[in-house]
């Protein structure tokens, strides 16, 4: 017989003579009468499937005891309109097999609720909880509409490299990449004598498909990455992992507003596919995690975001009457209780803040025609914070020329950019999405660890 996934016998309203299911025991209760009720889920969806068992049942005596909460069993029977609450079907048991049992003393998920932070420690358990369960298919499915999204509008799917020798956001937070003896490294002149590594030169992990990104729109006119990327950053936070993901869509012939356009309804789009496409794990986030997320999202999706400049949002600031942790001046960077009050407290919205200061900013993005801002620009979601970072690109030659000196980086290490505004410049604009972010704002999840399934943090990476 073959195997039926719970979710789609779950579907099914007829009972039928007799059908396979394959899963994990999530619990096992027995009743006086000689049965035993067992829930099994197999990851199909939140909901499990009931198995009844009558003890009478042949080679029942021999399994009970395998028979555990976190075992692995294979059951067919026929499958019946339940008379119990809380399922529509379930399975009478005519044979069951047992893969694997779990131990009862020892198996870690014994209990119903877990904190998040104790299932941190089993990751090699927790996607076994309804929690992560629900996580990681939404997670999964936002992956696919964002590749939905671009593939419907003639996108080229780009795969950026992971090891580079440059530094994207200029700000030198990399791992670096090596196969040097670390201990015995070889040296010219008191230097490392990269010469002799791997590449021949210094490598690193990518922080941003962004530079390579731009490569392909000059030539192929709309393109995005969706890859991992790495962040040497000392952040502690529930919003910032060493390793995320990050979707980079980079766009020839669309300026700054093009960009924000495509970011507004890029959000909504994605926002719009989960509730449609994962109704279950969405309600069940929505009883468990945070009781607002579904009218949240759709606040959203009706919502037309607020965009506003950086100085009228400095303006917005120094006028409330709020206190805040940092100060605030023009010239400063925005700071997530910034971002929070103006998002959550002011707008009660998305905002999109625009033409940032030039001096906090990085080096690639088009200087404004005042010298002192730059076409940037921020999405900033009410709870969240920052979810995109985007800008139109410099395009002229000689400032960008500038900007990479004022920077302190070398020009000679970005030929080959600064040959892409010497050789059929066009004006192009692009974004970075934070993946994880996403996924912790869609199914409002505290904390960014825990919707990734192995999270690599600061003084964390084995597991
Ligand atoms: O604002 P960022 O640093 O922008 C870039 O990297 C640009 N090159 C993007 C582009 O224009 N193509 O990062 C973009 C987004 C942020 O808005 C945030 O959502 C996410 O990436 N992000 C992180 N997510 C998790 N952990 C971290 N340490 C992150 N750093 C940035």
């Amino acid at each position: 017989m073959k195997r039926i996934k719970i979710k789609e016998l779950l579907n099914r309203t007829q009972g039928e003579k007799s059908v396979l299911v394959k899963g994990w025991v999530r619990t096992r209760r027995d009743s006086k009468g000689g049965f035993s009720f067992l829930e099994i889920n197999d990851g199909s969806c939140q909901a499990n499937i009931q198995a009844i068992i009558e003890h009478s049942l042949k080679d029942f005596s021999e399994l009970d005891k395998k028979i555990t909460t976190g075992s692995c069993v294979a059951i067919s029977g026929q499958l019946v309109a339940s008379e119990g609450k809380g399922q529509k079907m379930e399975i009478q048991v005519a044979e069951i097999e047992v893969y694997g049992s779990a131990d009862v003393e020892t198996y870690p998920l014994q209990k119903k609720r877990h904190s998040f932070e104790f299932l941190r420690e089993i990751a090699h358990l927790r996607p076994r909880t309804n929690t992560f369960g629900s996580v990681m298919r939404v997670r999964s499915r936002l992956a696919y509409a964002i590749h939905r999204f671009f593939n419907d509008r003639g996108f080229v799917y780009l795969n950026s490299p992971i090891i580079t020798t440059s530094d994207c956001e200029g700000a030198g937070e990399m791992f670096q990449v090596t196969t040097l003896d670390l201990v015995n490294p070889p040296k010219v002149e008191g230097n490392i004598d990269y010469t002799q590594d791997f590449f021949g030169e210094k490598t690193s992990l990518t922080v941003s498909g962004q530079l390579e990104g731009e490569i392909y729109a000059l030539a192929l006119s709309e393109i995005y990455t969706f890859g991992p990327t790495f962040r040497a950053e000392n952040s502690n936070t529930s919003r910032h992992l060493s390793e995320f993901w990050m979707v980079e869509p980079e766009m020839a012939f669309y300026d700054l507003d093009d960009d924000m356009d495509l970011a507004e309804e890029f959000i909504k789009y994605l926002l719009a596919d989960v509730l449609e496409n994962c109704p279950n794990d969405m309600e069940f986030f929505n009883q468990r995690i945070d009781k607002t997320i579904l009218e949240t999202l759709q606040n959203i999706i009706d919502s037309e975001f607020e965009r506003l400049t950086y100085t009228d949002a400095i303006h917005l600031l120094q006028k409330s009457t709020e206190t805040f942790t940092y100060s605030v001046e023009w010239g400063c960077s925005l700071q997530a209780e910034h971002e929070r009050y103006l998002s959550e407290k002011v707008f009660k919205k998305p905002i999109i803040v625009y033409n940032y200061p030039e001096k906090i900013k990085s080096f690639y993005m088009k200087l404004n025609e005042d010298g002192e801002t730059v076409r940037a620009m921020d999405v900033l979601l009410p709870k969240l914070g920052e979810i995109i970072g985007g800008s139109q690109r410099e395009d002229d030659y000689d400032i960008l020329l500038k900007r990479l000196k004022d920077n302190n980086l070398d020009p000679e290490e970005y030929w080959w950019y600064l040959d892409l505004r010497k050789f059929g410049s066009a004006p192009h604009s692009g974004f970075g999405l934070g993946f994880e972010r996403l996924v912790q704002f869609v199914t409002g999840m505290e904390n960014i660890r825990d919707v990734i399934p192995f999270p690599r943090t600061p003084k964390h990476a084995r597991f």
